[in-house]
């Protein structure tokens, strides 16, 4: 610290603007004469996409280990599988010469559409901060620096550049920046990405509420901030948000921006300063690890298989998988030839090696015949003789194994998806195959749920493979196989069409805006509010054994917020084959002062067991399982009340439920105004206090004003309703100013005089 601080002070304020920006597509400026190397920053987030050439932004990168994208990792709800993973890109990192790898995503899935679905975790905000911040500690372990991307609501690819996305601060705080959140405190990365998008009106990148006073300074963020790539406006004004580097360089013009600014007086120079000691502070850390040497191609290419075939998940089963003893495979689909294995855009990576499907499932069964059919395109053209050719082969098969790739022109960074739709020739395909062949199998490759209510009736199985990475082909193979028991959970509801979808109303946005109107209902919170029902629930998932809860206890009946709670199960394997379990804790408060969502992911684990085996598995809540994000206090607040505790196979399969009592832990001052409700001042601790004994006289004025509590009107007043229902709901000023006569004070002076007697009760 002490070091950087003096190395600053020999710096010109021209090397510390330089600093502030990029000198290549992919480096920072090095300051040779203090002996300040570059630091060196490559695509993420699941594998790394090191250019040969800094200066060039997308030449092919060289080979690389390509990982599963995070649609197929948050499946595996494996958070050590993703530490794993992580270790494993930090030291492709070390040997390709890279100090940050810009990953992970952590944004939310708010609609299936996003076109770049596939590169983030999930539509929850508690499982995508948990695989965060397991990847991100599993590549900073080996010394290699990770970036938490896009800094903030960066949903979706249309306008992305400029879109603002409108979002009420207690959405923003509960659904779309938990993760981030989650991941900045518990992994610390080294640095955070911003997103290209407005927020509420402000790019990203000039937003001092999130840069500074949320990230800075709430969350206690110490690494530095880097826009994402060309998301830089005005370099004066980011800088004084907080973004610290602007990437890719060079920037002459913005540098003397930056230059000018300080010199004219505009810009503080503590701010440069500051932006120049995080960056530092970054590069000091990458050269604790010198980038040298090779990486285990074939230990990586396991890992990337292991993580595949965990993060595959079983969408339907009628018990023809797993395969045995068919003499004759058809095999349809050109995704069998040509894995689908990633997605398109800036983290393509350059893979070290690829598993084909077809050749996986070749090698698994040598006693068969395989025969192999194209049945679709590359293009969007609709070619019957393909199918025609799918329809022979499949007819005198035992089995049809169909790898039906969502293609690139449907999916990709940078446009969203226009519908949740396979090609019209790939539907046609699998319905056509289905028809002549029952004992077909679907198994799918995309990044994001796709609508299958056309065909899924029709088919035995379907297998959704995700992008699955270069290895993942052998992962479907060993499924459909038997060798590996399927395990994984959609992290995301799969919907039964478009317009069920959340944020179906206000999609993409129009005139410079997309309003997040659904609030916080998003994903699973939206199909429960709703009662929509779904394709497949979130957390679901199937598997070739089953498992019974049970012996469900909490480490407390009656807790303090503060101190949280323990859930604990019991699960056993009834089935014969070892298998693993996902076991999921949702929370849903029985009453609360403000909406909340029925229920909310708050824990999980993952458990293997043998055929017979019982394990007890606990589940760790704590404060802020059970809190919400008060928009008017400002912060995260419990209320005291009943609580259960679901504990869950997946979003529709509660096994066991609980119900706690909570004791809130949070002290609030009372925020009554003088718009409050008389409905408001008696629901508030100290508002009661100070206003309770007014009420009956307020009752009985207004009753005896309307005409109610008589006998002739009863509960009734004689305007036909109850009239305190209605009072209870007017800001007490507005009932005491119909009562003027009453009272002895005019109705103002009376509110003042108890609001006062509140605040002296707040301190
Ligand atoms: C993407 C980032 C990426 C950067 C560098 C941007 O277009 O949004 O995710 O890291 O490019 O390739």
């Amino acid at each position: 610290m002490k070091n950087i601080q003096s190395l600053i002070s020999q710096m010109t304020l021209e090397e510390k603007a330089a600093l502030c920006t990029g000198a290549s597509a992919w480096t920072t400026t090095s300051v040779e004469h203090l002996g300040l190397s570059e630091l060196i920053m490559s695509d993420g987030p699941h594998g790394v996409r090191r250019v040969p050439d800094v200066n060039s932004m997308a030449f092919e990168s060289l080979p690389a280990t390509c990982f599963p994208t995070a649609s197929s990792l948050a499946s595996t709800w494996d958070v050590d599988l993703l530490h794993k993973m992580g270790e494993a890109l930090a030291e492709e990192c070390i040997a390709l010469n890279v100090d940050v790898l810009l990953g992970p995503g952590a944004n939310m899935k708010r609609s299936p559409l996003g076109g770049r679905n596939f590169e983030y975790f999930s539509e929850d905000p508690y499982l995508a901060g948990e695989m965060a911040a397991s990847l991100i500690d599993g590549v900073q372990s080996r010394g290699v620096g990770t970036s938490l991307k896009h800094y903030a609501a960066n949903n979706q690819e249309f306008q992305r550049f400029s879109i603002s996305a409108e979002v009420d601060e207690r959405t923003l705080r509960e659904i779309y920046l938990p993760a981030f959140e989650k991941a900045v405190k518990q992994a610390k990365p080294w640095t955070i990405m911003c997103a290209y998008n407005k927020l509420n009106g402000e790019y990203c990148s000039e937003n001092h509420y999130l840069l500074t006073d949320i990230l800075k300074s709430e969350w206690g963020f110490e690494g530095l901030v880097v826009s994402d790539w060309g998301a830089v406006h005005d370099r004066v004004a980011s800088l004084k948000a907080g973004l610290d580097l602007e990437m890719p360089g060079p920037q002459e013009r913005r540098v003397k921006a930056v230059v000018e600014a300080v010199r004219s007086g505009k810009l503080d120079e503590a701010v440069l300063d500051e932006s120049v000691r995080r960056i530092l502070n970054v590069v000091f850390k990458a050269r604790e690890t010198p980038k040298t040497g090779t990486f285990d191609v074939d230990a990586h290419h396991e890992l990337a298989y292991k993580i595949a075939a965990e993060g595959m998940v079983l969408l339907k089963n009628n018990g023809l998988l797993p395969l045995k003893g068919q003499q004759h495979i058809a095999v349809i689909g050109r995704a069998a030839e040509k894995a689908h294995f990633q997605g398109g855009g800036s983290s393509h990576i350059n893979p070290t090696r690829v598993a084909v499907p077809f050749k996986e499932l070749q090698a698994r069964s040598s006693d068969a015949e395989l025969t192999y059919a194209e049945g679709y395109p590359t293009d969007n053209s609709f070619q019957q003789d393909l199918i025609d050719q799918a329809i022979d082969l499949a007819q005198s098969a035992d089995v049809a194994v169909l790898y039906i790739a969502l293609p690139t022109f449907k999916e990709s960074e940078g446009y969203d998806r226009p519908d949740l739709d396979l090609t019209e020739q790939q539907v046609a395909l699998i319905k056509a195959v289905a028809k002549v062949q029952p004992k077909t199998i679907v198994v799918l490759n995309n990044g994001a749920p796709v609508a299958m209510s056309a065909w899924i009736d029709d088919v035995a199985i379907v297998l959704e493979g995700w992008m699955m990475g270069q290895a993942g082909g052998a992962g479907i193979a060993d499924i459909l196989f038997g060798r590996v028991n399927p395990c994984g959970k959609l992290a995301e509801t799969f919907p039964l069409k478009l317009a069920d979808t959340p944020a179906h109303l206000n999609w993409p946005g129009d005139a410079g805006e997309v309003r997040y109107g659904e609030g916080l209902f998003i994903g699973y919170r939206y199909y429960d509010a709703k009662e929509v029902a779904v394709l497949f629930p979130f957390g679901y998932g199937l598997s070739y054994t089953q498992f019974e809860y049970s012996n469900p206890r909490v480490s407390a009946q009656r807790f303090n917020a503060a101190d949280g709670l323990t859930v604990t199960v019991e699960i056993t394997n009834v089935g014969k084959l070892a298998g693993k379990e996902i076991v999921q804790v949702y929370v849903h408060d029985q009453k609360s002062g403000l909406v909340r969502p029925q229920k909310e992911l708050k824990g999980f684990a993952k458990v293997e067991l043998q055929p017979g085996e019982t394990r007890t598995v606990s589940i760790q809540l704590d404060f802020r399982a059970f809190a919400f994000y008060h928009p008017k206090h400002k912060q995260w607040i419990t209320e005291d009340g009943d609580f259960d505790i679901l504990i869950a196979a997946s979003a529709a399969d509660i096994r066991q439920t609980l119900t706690v009592a909570l004791e809130s832990s949070t002290s609030l001052p009372s925020i009554l105004d003088k718009e409050s409700t008389m409905r408001e001042w008696l629901a508030d601790r100290r508002g009661n206090e100070a206003f309770g004994s007014m009420y009956s006289r307020i009752e009985a004025e207004s009753r005896k004003m309307f005409g109610g509590g008589e006998e002739r009107y009863g509960n009734e007043s004689a305007i036909g309703m109850d009239i305190m229902d209605m009072m209870n709901d007017m800001p007490l000023v507005s009932v005491l100013m119909f009562q003027q006569n009453a009272w002895d004070l005019p109705a103002e002076e009376l509110v003042n005089g108890l609001l006062k007697q509140v605040d002296s009760m707040n301190k």
